[in-house]
Parts: C-alpha cells; structure tokens; sequence
C-alpha cells in the first residue's frame, strides 16, 4: 500500500489509524474541516515519520464542500489503494443541515457515498483497492443505543424510511439514537449492495470497538459529561485504529468484499441489512439525493 485516504484523521480513531499507517511509511491523505488541526497533522506527520501528507478542507454535513475537495484531490491526479469512511458524529437530537437533510443521515453515509463513488467513477482507486465503511454494532436495534427507541419508536428502529428520509412526517423530535443508528445502518446496506457491481475494487464495512473518543461530544451539556466518562471506562481509540488497521492489511492479502467486520472478525450484521430490494432502494434514493442537488 502507498497512499491511503481517511476521512475523520482530526480525533479519535481516524487520528490513531493515520499515525499506524504513517509507521509503514504509507503517505496519507486526509478530508477534514477543521484548517488549524488538519494544517497541524500534516506538520506532525511529515515530520515524524517522513512521509507524504495532503489534506483537503470539508465539511460532511455540506455536500457543496465536499463537491469542491473532491475537485481539488483530482486535480492532483493521486491515485490510492485504500480509502476509509470514518468521519463520523453521534447526535442525539434531530438537525438538518444546509442542503436540507438530517445531518446524522448526512455527514456519516450520504457525505462519504458521495466521495467514495466519484472517486470510484474518477479511477482515483486503483485495481484491487478497496473502500472501508466505519460503521457501528449500533446499526442493530438490538444494541443499547437503540433500547428507547425499541419502547417510544417501535416501527422505526433499524428501518430506513424511504418515503420520509427526513423524518418529516414521523416528526422524530427529542432525544433518541435512531439518527445514528440509521447512518449506521445504511453504510452497510450500501457496502452490501456495491460489492455486488464492483469488480476490483473490495468495500466493506466495521464496527471498530466501543472506544473512548469525542463521538458523542456535540450533545450539549450531556456530550460534555458523558465524553470523559467514555474516555476512562472503554477502551483507548487507537484500539479501534488496530482493529481497522488489522483489517486493512487483511483485506488487501485476500479477496474479501462485502463483509461486515466486528472489530477483525468476519462477522453477521443486522438481517435488516440483507434485505436486497431495501439495498437497491438506498442506493437509488442516495443518488436521487445528491442529484436533486446538483451534486455529481
Ligand atoms: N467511538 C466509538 O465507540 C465508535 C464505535 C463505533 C463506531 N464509531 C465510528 O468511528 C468513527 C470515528 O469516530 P471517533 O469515535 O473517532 O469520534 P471522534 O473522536 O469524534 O472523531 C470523529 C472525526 O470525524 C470528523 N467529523 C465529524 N463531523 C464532521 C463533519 N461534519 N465534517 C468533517 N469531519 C467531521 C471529526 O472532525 P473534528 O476533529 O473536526 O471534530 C473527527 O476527525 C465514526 O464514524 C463513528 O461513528 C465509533
């Protein structure tokens, strides 16, 4: 592997897993919003391990942002051998963003959808590359996150609500993890239902761990007491950047495709997520969204 793509290399596990990759003198790329911190990972990196570093400046819940980055990586005609989908943010309340959607949904599928396919249709990712979605076990209605909503919000957990992406009708209003868990969910039906077409180019996805980091920071007061407690009960985020780093190296020695890791092992995810006619459904929603926009 030479050059690797991370979305998210700012904190928590997408910052850990550059730094592993950075050791194997692997050059990094990275999307990211914040100018200082991402001006000052590539200081570090560079310096550190000698290697190549190159960011592009956006925002996932601002998919013109994304459309101008992307413009800017191709320019620098750079090919890579491995992208990973991590940015990602948890939101107990509902939001929207500027192009009017529910920003969960947005920032950790729609946003990276967007990325991963241009780069696909560009050639950007060379044969036997591969594409890593960091989803989450917290796509399952089983998982804690979701205990709730299993009482207030039946009907709706682990579904994507296809004539009501925006939660318009449902008016799901309060507290409630199923913003999460739906973006959770819909990485991997879209990894499920793109390993089918893809020839040479492997994607699947992973739970990384349940790993202290600054994932549930942006929840007012609550995300501020809750972060450090996450911090000091489960384990370090470069765990998780283990894990993903195990299965990168993994994937490229083997043909794998379509498979959903927890943290290295091949593992089942929700049998919601198998439903095909609901894969396809995402599929064409996702890029019916993006069109409708005049993203392309
Ligand atoms: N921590 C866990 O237990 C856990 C478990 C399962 C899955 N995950 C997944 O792991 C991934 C990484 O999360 P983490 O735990 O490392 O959390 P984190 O420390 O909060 O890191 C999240 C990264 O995503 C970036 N990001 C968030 N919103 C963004 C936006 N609108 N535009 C651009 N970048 C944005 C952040 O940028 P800034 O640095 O600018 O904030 C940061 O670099 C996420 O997809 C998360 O869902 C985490």
């Amino acid at each position: 592997m030479k050059n690797v793509l991370v979305t998210g290399a700012t904190s928590g596990i997408g910052l850990e897993l550059v730094k592993l990759l950075a050791e194997k003198k692997i050059n990094i790329l990275f999307f990211a919003r914040n100018k200082k911190k991402s001006a000052d990972l590539k200081l570090l990196l560079e310096k550190k391990y000698d290697i190549k570093v190159d960011y592009f400046l956006s925002d996932f819940s601002d998919l013109n942002s994304i459309k101008i980055a992307i413009q800017n990586f191709l320019k620098k005609n750079i090919t890579i051998d491995c992208l990973v989908n991590n940015a990602g943010k948890v939101y107990f309340s509902y939001g929207k963003t500027k192009d009017n959607l529910e920003r969960s949904f947005q920032i950790n599928y729609l946003s990276h959808f967007y990325l991963a396919e241009k780069l696909i249709q560009e050639k950007v990712l060379l044969e036997n590359s591969q594409v890593l979605n960091v989803s989450s076990v917290a796509h399952s209605p089983n998982s804690s996150i979701n205990s709730l909503d299993n009482i207030k919000h039946k009907k709706l957990v682990g579904q994507i609500n296809f004539e009501d992406i925006n939660y318009e009708k449902e008016k799901l209003r309060g507290f409630t993890g199923l913003f999460y868990s739906r973006s959770k969910m819909s990485q991997i039906m879209w990894t499920y239902h793109r390993s089918k077409s893809l020839k040479s180019i492997k994607i699947n996805s992973i739970h990384p761990g349940l790993l202290g980091s600054n994932v549930i920071f942006d929840n007012g007061l609550l995300g501020k007491i809750l972060t450090p407690l996450f911090k000091l009960f489960f384990r370090s985020s470069k765990e998780g950047a283990k894990n993903i780093m195990f299965v990168i190296e993994k994937i490229s020695q083997e043909k794998i495709t379509g498979k959903y890791f927890d943290e290295r092992v091949i593992s089942q995810s929700h049998e919601f997520s198998y439903v095909t006619e609901n894969q396809k459904k995402l599929f064409d929603i996702s890029k019916k969204l993006l069109s409708e926009r005049e993203i392309d």
